[in-house]
């Protein structure tokens, strides 16, 4: 999958710190002679207090559907296991939920390969069953985020078979084709992100298809204004509905290059990653715009672009207040800090916090400068638990979670929790290859084996990378299969569920839960955790990530220890501030245990 992929503008830190600064200099001047620059000189994007949306207010949660609860015994999660949660989504001031895909789908690649997008899939529920979803999330006041995958659809899609039926069909020109090279080869070198050709041939057109991903996932061709206005036409659907937004699935994908060149080869096969090739292709916010006007505009909806390649200085054209075309984006940066090789999951780049934080710096100057909002996660379906992630290796599983918690729901932004975030999740450690699903898995442990690792590191890279570890079943308590089925499980439990489950969280006050539930509540109170500014303190400190949030009427110091060692920062920063709220119970001023975090608040 992508999220390994360094994005193809993707600067090193002095490149990307020369950038900034030539960036800050040039729109300084520009705000200056607005008499802007007062909203901004925090050095920290201003949030934006006046008139909130509810979307910059809420805590969102993203559920990956087949691992939620299930609710009829086949041991794949569903809506009505949704319906039967939502008093513990609303027990955790959660405002919006993201779904994962549940329309009508072959399931090649989970639910991302739909086949009919206006139906839902029987092994999830009926519409009768989404429909009852929006009502009961709606009077809890949770908004329903569905995930649009429009930059490919199903092979098993009917606009695909048509497709696919002959040159001169109705739908011919709807998804990618190109005549074989002389040879018969495929008509160039672009790898997918799954592993192997992004180019499958069809015998009956005699052509070869474009997929991005898997051979199940052809591209849709965004060049023709037919298919532009099919897939607007799905999102207005389900916006009759009532949901409540979109995620926008691959989306930085959907425009190729004209010609569609041979790639520099970065295999050892010759092959190019189709990502350095496609992702943010010039003349994308076009198309993206258009869409933005027909599905967005005066809407009370939330869009969400999944933004993998575009670089921060982009973020105004893709965020920004008055010209962006989504309210938010996932920008992947912060997630391609230990990886340096897209398809190598067994080298891994060593980090300091101070780099994770020059990252989310950046990216704030960017959006604060476009008046635009931000989106903050640290693990998603894609990606490894952020335990295991960005804290240093043995960190405790309980004050690990805390700590990282305490990050998602103080910076500025839409938190997105990922489901069994809350409840301190780790990476699951199988024995075999065999035990894991995800087929990217599958093809970066075969990978590995091809390159020369040995079987205990390629197995290590699965470990540290797999998708499957953000996507075992949800552990609601101590009985068979974590109460998640009654059936057998389609991926099997992780091993500790009967300690660590949402019940047994819920009874200990001092669980990773209770926090997430105290956080919430705190940013209900306050509301400078979500309109304040945000001023960073000691950029360099590799082991204290502390940060002043701050309205006109009241200011918080965040200070969270991410290491496993016992830090001091200078305690100036606390003046006239009363404890608020600490990991550990009490704290003392100028020091933070291991994994201690401490937030302040003056008035
Ligand atoms: C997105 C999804 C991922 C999926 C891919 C193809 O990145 O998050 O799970 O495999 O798109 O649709």
């Amino acid at each position: 999958m992508y999220f390994f992929f360094i994005p193809a503008g993707y600067r090193r830190k002095k490149e990307r710190n020369r950038t900034a600064m030539k960036n800050r200099i040039l729109r300084s001047a520009v705000l200056l002679t607005l008499a802007f620059v007062l909203a901004f000189s925090a050095g920290c994007g201003a949030a934006g207090a006046e008139g909130q949306k509810w979307w910059q207010k809420a805590i969102a949660y993203e559920i990956y559907i087949r691992s939620f609860k299930d609710s009829d015994g086949d041991g794949i999660g569903d809506l009505k296991g949704i319906i039967s949660e939502l008093d513990y989504l609303q027990s955790l001031g959660i405002g919006a939920v993201w779904i994962t895909p549940f329309y009508v789908s072959p399931q090649a690649d989970n639910g991302y390969d739909i086949a009919d997008y206006y139906n839902i899939d029987p092994l999830y529920g009926t519409m009768e069953d989404m429909e009852t979803l929006i009502a009961e999330a709606g009077r809890r006041d949770i908004r329903i985020i569905m995930d649009l995958v429009f930059n490919h659809t199903s092979n098993q899609n009917p606009w695909f078979l048509d497709s696919a039926s002959s040159r001169d069909s109705e739908k011919t020109d709807w998804y990618i084709w190109k005549d074989p090279r002389e040879d018969g080869s495929a008509p160039n070198n672009w790898r997918s992100i799954f592993g192997g050709s992004a180019w499958t041939y069809n015998e009956t057109r005699g052509q070869y298809y474009l997929h991005t991903f898997l051979p199940e996932q052809p591209d849709l061709n965004w060049e023709n204004p037919e298919v532009r206005k099919a897939l607007t036409d799905v999102a207005l659907f389900w916006i009759g509905k009532g949901v409540g937004g979109f995620r926008m699935d691959a989306i930085t994908y959907i425009k190729k290059p004209a010609g569609f060149p041979d790639g520099k080869p970065d295999a050892p096969d010759g092959t190019a990653g189709i990502h350095g090739m496609t992702a943010n292709t010039d003349g994308i916010l076009d198309y993206l715009r258009d869409f933005r006007d027909a599905v967005h505009g005066e809407r009370d909806i939330v869009t969400v672009g999944e933004a993998n390649g575009i670089i921060p200085e982009d973020l105004p054209q893709w965020i920004g207040a008055d010209i962006g075309v989504f309210d938010m984006v996932f920008d992947f940066h912060h997630i391609l800090i230990d990886l340096p090789d897209e398809m190598n999951w067994c080298v891994t780049t060593p980090w300091k916090l101070s780099d994770l934080k020059e990252i989310f710096a950046v990216a704030r100057d960017e959006t604060g400068y476009a008046n635009g909002w931000s989106s903050i996660f640290l693990e998603n379906h894609d990606q490894p638990r952020s335990i295991n992630r960005f804290l240093p290796e043995g960190a405790d599983r309980k004050a690990g979670g805390k700590a990282l918690a305490t990050l998602l729901l103080t910076m500025p932004g839409t938190p997105f929790i990922m489901q069994g975030e809350e409840l301190g999740y780790v990476n699951v450690t199988w024995d075999s290859i065999e035990k894991y699903n995800d087929a990217s898995t599958v093809n970066h442990h075969q990978f590995a084996l091809n390159s020369g690792y040995s079987p205990k590191e390629a197995l290590a890279g699965v470990h540290r990378f797999s998708r499957d570890s953000a996507r075992t079943p949800m552990q609601w308590d101590a009985s068979p299969n974590a109460g998640f089925t009654s059936g057998k499980p389609w991926l099997p439990v992780s091993g500790d569920y009967e300690t660590l489950n949402a019940e047994a969280e819920r009874n200990d006050p001092d669980s990773v839960l209770n926090w997430y539930i105290s956080l919430a509540g705190l940013r209900g109170e306050h509301p400078v955790f979500t309109e304040g500014t945000c001023k960073e303190l000691f950029p360099e400190d590799d082991q204290v990530y502390a940060y002043i949030r701050e309205t006109e009427s009241e200011k918080a110091v965040v200070l969270i220890n991410l290491s496993t060692k016992e830090a001091s920062y200078d305690a100036a920063c606390l003046e006239g501030a009363e404890l608020l709220t600490c990991t550990h119970g009490t704290n003392t001023p100028g020091v933070l245990r291991p994994l201690e975090a401490a937030v302040y608040l003056a008035r």
